[in-house]
């Protein structure tokens, strides 16, 4: 049975409660999870703030450069070990499960860079005054991440916390959890003192819902669903904490008729088979411009058709999506699509051979007539892809825009103009141009606008969000 991460012992929930872990490519369960509560979370929150009262607290910004780096090493140490947990919880295939874990290792190492070389500022003040702005950590912050990514994402949360000296709680998804809960493991054994990483496992609703709210926090974090961001917020403004919010996206591919095809086709199609679609900067809506219309989809349909899902094992190009439930919520978008009279371009293949039980789904390509569908304005995450014609670059940008959501937006043509005419007019956080990078890049800021949520994570710009300043001014005259 897997524990949690409590002032540096592995424990279980205090009532002894316990959640099943399912493998999503069988449905079967073969492990468990304590199902933590207010009381674990009460307790998580006061090791977390007595260890920055103690030992992690005088912790220099060298140490805590040192501690991440060797931290990152550790994670590759346990490269195999760590992508076997990762792909049989998510039920992704193996190459994904271990590109994932490097990724993790990769943030620490980046922000393991970063600790010691965050610098403060001195402002010109006053004659005989002495002014200096100091960049101090939050204190204790909260980080409830979701089950797409559990490894990675505990990497984009944590680690420029930890870099900032901050101590950590973490709420993982009760979907996926186990590769957190073994890396935070490794963390005590690479020396990070006890209460510096905390994990709480547990449903949303309970021990989620007691993090937001405990007064005992300076910070949270979350990324999921737009409907659970909304009542971070509400808990956060209770204790009137920052949040930062990643609430997914309904990102566009807009695909002109001077693009490079031969370039286009495979990183439109990872980017929306990626991960089964479950990735909030799932390329999920494609925009192609009306004259190529038809011989660019005849290109990717060739291309979609040859995807495939299997098992971990079989490391197809996708796995099973991660639940019962999301196996009904993507299906349910399927068959609403062919309600509302959406043609199904063309599907990608199960792998024979998959078991009964598993929450497989035939990667699906889609063609629309325009943009009414709530197949391209609602988050789907899973293997979906739907495809519209657009007229003319204005017709481009009203339809990108044309939902709620605002996290990425990605723009296929060889006109240098058009490019940053585009870029400029789609409203996001981030924008590829002739390029996709789903989740990819630990260097680059990365969060949304409007629905999708606000705050920035990854980058330098993240050491910023988990740490606050401090401006000290000093009298020196006679
Ligand atoms: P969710 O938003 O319920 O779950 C995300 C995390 O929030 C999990 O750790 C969960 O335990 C926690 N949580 C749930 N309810 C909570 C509450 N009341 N208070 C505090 N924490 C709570 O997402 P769910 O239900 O797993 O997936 C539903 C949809 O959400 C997906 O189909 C997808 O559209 C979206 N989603 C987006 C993600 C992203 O990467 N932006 C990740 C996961 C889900
Ligand atoms: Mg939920």
């Amino acid at each position: 049975m897997a524990q949690m991460m409590i002032n540096g012992k592995s424990t279980p929930a205090l009532s002894g409660k316990t959640l099943d872990v399912l493998a999503p490519s069988d449905g079967l369960v073969y492990d468990s999870i304590p199902r933590g509560e207010a009381a674990d979370v009460d307790l998580a929150c006061s090791a977390a703030r007595a260890a920055l009262e103690g030992p992690w607290g005088r912790f220099s910004a060298l140490e805590r450069s040192r501690l991440l780096l060797n931290f990152s090493r550790k994670i590759l140490d346990h490269l195999d070990e760590l992508t076997d947990i990762e792909a049989r919880d998510t039920g992704k295939p193996l190459t994904a499960a271990r590109a994932d874990i490097t990724v993790l290792a990769r943030y620490f190492e980046y922000y393991g860079g970063a600790a010691d070389k965050i610098h403060g500022q001195v402002i010109p003040f006053l004659n005989d005054y002495s002014a200096l702005l100091v960049r101090e950590p939050l204190g204790v912050t909260a980080h409830i991440i979701p089950w797409n990514y559990p490894a990675q994402m505990f990497g984009r949360s944590t680690a420029p916390a930890l870099a900032m000296g901050n101590a950590v709680v973490v709420k993982p998804a009760e979907d996926a959890c186990l590769s957190v809960i073994r890396v935070a493991e490794l963390a005590q054994e690479v020396g990070f003192p006890p209460g510096a990483i905390n994990i709480v496992t547990g449903l949303g609703e309970e021990a989620g819902a007691s993090l937001a709210e405990h007064p005992g926090i300076d910070f949270i974090s979350f990324t999921g669903s737009n409907e659970v961001g909304i009542k971070i917020q509400q808990a956060a403004a209770l204790n009137a904490v920052k949040c930062v919010l990643e609430l997914g996206g309904k990102t566009a591919h807009v695909v002109f008729d001077d693009a490079n095809f031969e370039l286009a086709v495979p990183t439109i199609i990872k980017g929306i088979v990626q991960n089964t679609g479950q990735t909030c900067v799932a390329g999920s809506r494609l925009l192609v411009q009306k004259e190529i219309y038809t011989g660019f989809m005849a290109m990717l349909a060739e291309a979609f058709a040859k995807v495939r899902a299997g098992t971990p094992e079989m490391d197809a190009n996708c796995g099973p999506v991660i639940s019962e439930k999301q196996f009904r919520r993507v299906n349910r978008f399927i068959d609403a699509g062919i309600n509302d009279g959406l043609e199904i371009i063309c599907q990608g293949e199960i792998l024979p051979g998959v078991p009964e039980g598993g929450y497989f789904i035939a990667p699906t390509l889609f063609s629309a007539d325009d943009h009414s569908s709530d197949l391209l304005t609602q988050e789907i995450f899973g293997p979906v892809l739907v495809a519209l014609p657009f007229s003319d670059e204005a017709d481009a940008i009203r339809l990108s825009n044309a939902t709620d959501y605002g996290l990425q937006g990605a723009v296929w043509t060889e006109n240098g103009s058009r490019q940053q005419r585009m870029a400029r007019g789609i409203r996001c956080g981030q924008l590829y141009i002739n390029c996709f990078g789903a989740g990819g890049g630990v260097e680059l800021p990365f969060g949304g606008v409007k629905r999708s949520g606000h705050g920035r994570e990854k980058g330098f710009i993240a050491l910023e969000e988990l740490s606050t300043t401090k401006t000290i001014v000093q009298f020196y005259g006679a």
